[in-house]
């Protein structure tokens, strides 16, 4: 992905931090990873292991994650920096996912990284893995135009369900999200219930093309309500219902493919109707963006794309690769952090200081420039 020189995401042509290459490290969930961009945003390497021990227990066991990214990370970052031809005293910056997230692997990957920043004295950037996810669509060569502020992004996941005003680098306003399950885990706890494979969600996708969406009359939960909260709880109790008169017997495949089909639907339609309700909710948008492992649904992408054109928006999904977890965005994020703060005349960040967190609400990253601005 070479970018545009000419592209406004790169700085506006001001004076670039960090003074050459930029590693990340993501480790917040069972993703290990690691990628190399240019001060400019080009991606030099990329690395990522989806750990695959949690397949067996039908979901992210937390202290598996944090010893598995402790015995890959350091080989995983070796190998990024040879693919990327570099050596390490080439780098300008490291960059990790310090929150939010589950905190054994986010205490390896800050730690790891914090640690290499300090042996290069090379500054270290903390990254919001969210705010991560809200500026990939800005990544150069993700979308055809430049992406400006402020745009409407659905985060949809495995661990989020969000809708946010992206203002700004920094500025980012919550509209609504989820108040029980996030989208990807009733996908997962859904297809578990139909017997598929973990994780779930592409299972349910495939099996749901063989079946029939009005199928099943399943609830819209909160469809209509004013705002743009989620809820996907009693969704998944009312297919529980429908499979309950099977007890021990396997369910037919074709009644699993229609309940899958109807589902998907029922999702889909949800946030079709939440996601409508964003719009209103926000000054207009430029752009309509999704993100997070769910936003590779081809209903829910199809839904989008009507809702896009109905604002007369683009829309937008950055590739599956950049959807799911990975440190191509993390780099991003810290990149634009960096580029911001030359933008403000502020020094180049350098977060040693700060500690990883399992909860950081983005409305506190507007912070991390007032706080930079005092220091001056
Ligand atoms: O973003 P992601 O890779 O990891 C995090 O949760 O952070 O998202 C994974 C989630 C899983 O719940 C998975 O079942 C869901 O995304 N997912 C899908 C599809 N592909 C992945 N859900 C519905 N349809 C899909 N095609
Ligand atoms: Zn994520």
């Amino acid at each position: 992905m070479t970018p545009d020189r000419t592209d406004r995401n790169a700085c506006d042509g001001q004076a670039l931090y960090p003074r050459g290459p930029i590693l990340a490290i993501e480790s917040s969930c069972d993703e290990t990873a690691c990628a190399i961009l240019s001060p400019e945003g080009e991606v030099l390497a990329e690395k990522v292991i989806s750990q695959e021990a949690h397949a067996a227990f039908g979901g992210v066991v937390p202290e598996i994650a944090a010893r598995a990214h402790l015995a890959l990370l350091p080989d995983l970052a070796r190998k990024t920096v040879e693919a990327s031809g570099l050596t390490l005293h080439d780098l300008g910056a490291v960059a990790a996912s310090t929150g939010p997230g589950l905190i054994g692997g986010l205490i390896v990957g800050a730690n790891f990284g914090k640690g290499l920043a300090i042996a290069l004295d090379k500054p270290f950037i903390a990254v919001n893995h969210i705010e991560a996810h809200a500026l990939s669509a800005r990544l150069p060569g993700v979308s055809k135009k430049n992406i400006s502020f402020p745009f409407l992004l659905l985060l949809v996941s495995g661990g989020h369900c969000q809708c946010l005003a992206v203002e700004g680098i920094g500025r980012y306003r919550r509209l609504g999200g989820t108040i029980d399950d996030a989208a990807g885990e009733a996908f997962d706890k859904v297809a578990k219930m139909l017997g598929l494979g973990w994780p779930g969600g592409p299972q349910l996708e495939a099996l749901a093309k063989k079946g029939n969406p009005a199928a099943f009359a399943f609830p819209r939960p909160l469809k209509g309500r004013a705002g743009c909260d989620f809820s996907f709880s009693g969704l998944k109790t009312a297919l529980a219902r429908q499979i309950e008169p099977y007890g021990n017997t396997a369910l037919p495949r074709s009644v699993a493919a229609d309940l899958s089909a109807s589902f998907q639907q029922a999702v889909a339609d949800v946030i079709e109707d939440r996601v409508r309700h964003a719009f209103a909710m926000m000054e207009p948008p430029t752009t309509l963006v999704a993100a997070g492992g769910v936003a590779a649904n081809g209903v829910l992408r199809a839904s989008l794309t009507r809702i896009a054109a109905e604002h007369d928006v683009p829309f937008v999904a950055p590739p599956l690769r950049l959807c799911t977890d990975n440190a191509v965005m993390v780099a991003w994020a810290a990149l634009e952090v960096c580029h911001e703060a030359a933008r403000r005349g502020l020094p180049m960040p350098d977060d040693r200081a700060v500690r990883p967190r399992p909860r950081w609400p983005l409305s506190e990253m507007q912070e991390r420039f007032a706080v930079q601005a005092e220091a001056v």
